[in-house]
This record gives C-alpha cells, sequence and structure tokens, in this order.
C-alpha cells in the first residue's frame, strides 16, 4: 500500500492499519489486492516476506471493517470460492474485491456504519485495506492449486473459517508442519518443490 493511498484513508482506519503493522510482531502486511475494476486486481497480495509467526495474536479488531466469515458462510451461506476464487486456479487464494462486497451490500444493510464503511471504499474506487495474516517467507513455494486438486480442505489448513469472525491463522505454517503431512500423504519432499 502506498503513502498515497495511506493518506486517501479517513484516519480512523489509517490509525488502526497502523497500529496493526508497528505493534505486535512486525510481520504483517496489509492486502492491496483489490482494484477498482478488473478481476484479476483480486489476484495476489503483496507480501512482505516476513514470516507469519503471529498470525493466531492479530486481533480480529486490526482489521479496517468487521467483516465476519461466520456470518457470511454459515448464516448466509456464501461458498468460500466465491470470494477466494483463486484458490483453484493457482497459488493464491486472493481476497475479494470491494466490488463482490458491494455487490451485495448496495441493498443488503446498506444503513449499518460497518456496511457505510465498505459502500465508503467502493465509491471512493478504493481497496479495502485488509491485513494480511498468513504470510509465508519469501524463499517458500507454496500453491493453493495442488492442494485442491488433491482433495485437501480449507479447514485442514486453516481451521474452522465458518466459525471465526476474521480469519485467524491456526497452524503454525512451519517446515515440519509441511513436510509431516507430505510424508503421510506420499506427497513430495523435495526442496525444491517447496524452495526457490
Ligand atoms: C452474497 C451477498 C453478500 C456478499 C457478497 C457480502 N455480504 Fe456482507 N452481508 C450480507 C448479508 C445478507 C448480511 C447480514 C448478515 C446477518 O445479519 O445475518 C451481511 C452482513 C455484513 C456486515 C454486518 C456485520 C455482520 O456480519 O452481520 C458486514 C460488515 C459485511 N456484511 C461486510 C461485507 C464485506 C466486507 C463483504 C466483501 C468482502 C461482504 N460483506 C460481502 C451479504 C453479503
Ligand atoms: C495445504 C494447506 C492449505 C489449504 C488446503 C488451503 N490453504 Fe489457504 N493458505 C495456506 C497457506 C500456507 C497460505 C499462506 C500463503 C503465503 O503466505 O504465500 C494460505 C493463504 C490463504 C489466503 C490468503 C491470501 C492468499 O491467497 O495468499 C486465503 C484467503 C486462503 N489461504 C484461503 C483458502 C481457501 C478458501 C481454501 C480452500 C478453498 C484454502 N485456503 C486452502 C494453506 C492452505
Ligand atoms: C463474503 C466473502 C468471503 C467468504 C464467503 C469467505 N471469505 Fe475468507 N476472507 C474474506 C475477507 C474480506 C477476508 C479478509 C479479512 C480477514 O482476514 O478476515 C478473508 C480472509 C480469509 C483468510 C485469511 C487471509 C490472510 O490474510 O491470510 C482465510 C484463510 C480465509 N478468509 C478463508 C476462508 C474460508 C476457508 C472460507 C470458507 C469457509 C472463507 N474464507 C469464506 C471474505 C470471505
Ligand atoms: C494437510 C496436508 C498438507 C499440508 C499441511 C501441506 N501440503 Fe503441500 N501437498 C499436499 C498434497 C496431498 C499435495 C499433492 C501431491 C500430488 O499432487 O501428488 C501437495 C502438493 C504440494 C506442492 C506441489 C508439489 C508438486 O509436485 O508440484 C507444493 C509446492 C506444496 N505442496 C507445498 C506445501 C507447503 C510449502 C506447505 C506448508 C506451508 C504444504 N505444502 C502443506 C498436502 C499438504
Ligand atoms: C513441503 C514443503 C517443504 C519442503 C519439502 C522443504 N521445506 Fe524447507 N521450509 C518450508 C517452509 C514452509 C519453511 C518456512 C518455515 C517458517 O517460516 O517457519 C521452510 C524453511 C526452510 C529453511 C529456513 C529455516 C529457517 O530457520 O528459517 C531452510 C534452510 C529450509 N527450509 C531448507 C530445506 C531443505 C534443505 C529441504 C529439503 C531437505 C526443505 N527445506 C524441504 C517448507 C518445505
Amino acid at each position: 500500500m502506498t503513502l498515497h493511498a495511506i493518506a486517501a484513508r479517513p484516519a480512523a482506519v489509517v490509525l488502526v492499519t497502523a497500529f496493526a503493522i508497528f505493534a505486535g510482531t512486525g510481520a504483517l502486511t496489509v492486502f492491496v489486492a483489490q482494484g477498482p475494476d478488473a478481476a484479476e486486481a483480486e489476484l495476489a497480495p503483496e507480501t512482505s516476506g516476513a514470516a507469519a509467526d503471529g498470525g493466531a495474536l492479530l486481533d480480529p479488531a486490526a482489521q479496517p471493517i468487521a467483516f465476519s466469515h461466520a456470518h457470511h458462510v454459515t448464516e448466509i451461506g456464501i461458498d468460500c470460492q466465491f470470494c477466494h476464487a483463486y484458490a483453484r486456479r493457482g497459488p493464491v487464494a486472493g481476497i475479494p474485491s470491494v466490488q463482490r462486497c458491494a455487490g451485495c451490500h448496495r441493498v443488503v444493510l446498506s444503513e449499518q456504519p460497518e456496511i457505510l464503511k465498505v459502500l465508503e471504499y467502493w465509491e471512493d474506487e478504493e481497496p479495502i485495506p485488509w491485513v494480511r495474516v498468513h504470510d509465508l517467507p519469501d524463499h517458500v513455494r507454496f500453491t493453493h492449486k495442488a492442494h485442491l486438486r488433491a482433495g485437501v480442505a480449507c479447514g485442514t489448513c486453516h481451521g474452522d473459517v465458518a466459525q471465526m469472525e476474521a480469519a485467524v491463522q491456526v497452524e503454525s505454517l512451519s517446515m515440519g508442519w509441511c513436510v509431516s503431512c507430505h510424508e503421510d500423504r506420499g506427497a513430495t519432499r523435495d526442496c525444491l518443490a517447496c524452495h526457490y
């Protein structure tokens, strides 16, 4: 996220976001995944390359909008891949663009304060600055596609997101975690499969 984009944020959001970045582990980055129009803009979030050793410590209140997975997945019944549409096709799962939210929220609950924030980003054609939770180091190669194709469920690696408010990291994402599942499932243990 650029300084310009930060400057364009309402002050309260800047404070919350800045807190999330500079407090805690210093390992958090801000998503710049969504753009105003192209679906492609939902693709890869920038990564800092810093290890996400503190994902589980992220305070959900650090997110710019109080988005609830539990409401959207469990109560409304929206599929994970409606919002994280790239998981099947490539390395990243992606974070939904503000257009995808506005598609419903122009009409649903459009008077609620948290929804008004969504609509404000949408009208300004600004991406919502979600704080990144999972973040493997740069030297690690990971792809969602191979795992989905092999039938590994989202919840095996991300826990019961359907019961969460903001997403939190529940697994260590350590090398031992990756390798022991690869051992169990007969997947590759070649160093270069997982490292650049
Ligand atoms: C398919 C339609 C749909 C989409 C897409 C959608 N929402 Fe919602 N959202 C709803 C409905 C319906 C509710 C009311 C949930 C309830 O109260 O049970 C809701 C509620 C909310 C609320 C109020 C708090 C809560 O959870 O009840 C927020 C904030 C919110 N949505 C944010 C978002 C954001 C951000 C996105 C995009 C990432 C998004 N929504 C995408 C339908 C949608
Ligand atoms: C084999 C374990 C595994 C499975 C299965 C898995 N993920 Fe992930 N996911 C990860 C890891 C590891 C990362 C961190 C990647 C990084 O930092 O480069 C991640 C990152 C993400 C992110 C952050 C944005 C991104 O794309 O990097 C989202 C969103 C996500 N996963 C959603 C999902 C959804 C939805 C599913 C099921 C359709 C799923 N994941 C299945 C391990 C998994
Ligand atoms: C209505 C859209 C929507 C649906 C449906 C949805 N998500 Fe998300 N997801 C988001 C948004 C917005 C974020 C960013 C805020 C956050 O981290 O909670 C997110 C974040 C995540 C992350 C953390 C990404 C990171 O920063 O590392 C994971 C993992 C994830 N979702 C998994 C899932 C899984 C698994 C499901 C299905 C059980 C699911 N999501 C369903 C919108 C959605
Ligand atoms: C829950 C089990 C599980 C976990 C955890 C897991 N993997 Fe995998 N992984 C698999 C399976 C199963 C495959 C598919 C093997 C196949 O298609 O033959 C796979 C495939 C892959 C591939 C593609 C290999 C190829 O041959 O192209 C990469 C890269 C990979 N995993 C990296 C990782 C990394 C990095 C982590 C940890 C961050 C991880 N995996 C965690 C089960 C897992
Ligand atoms: C299935 C995926 C996978 C395989 C196979 C794998 N690694 Fe890793 N490796 C990882 C992940 C994920 C990390 C990052 C762990 C973290 O950040 O805590 C890592 C970290 C590392 C590190 C850095 C350790 C550190 O302290 O930061 C080294 C060195 C390394 N791996 C070497 C290897 C070598 C050598 C092999 C082959 C014998 C190998 N890896 C095989 C996933 C894998």
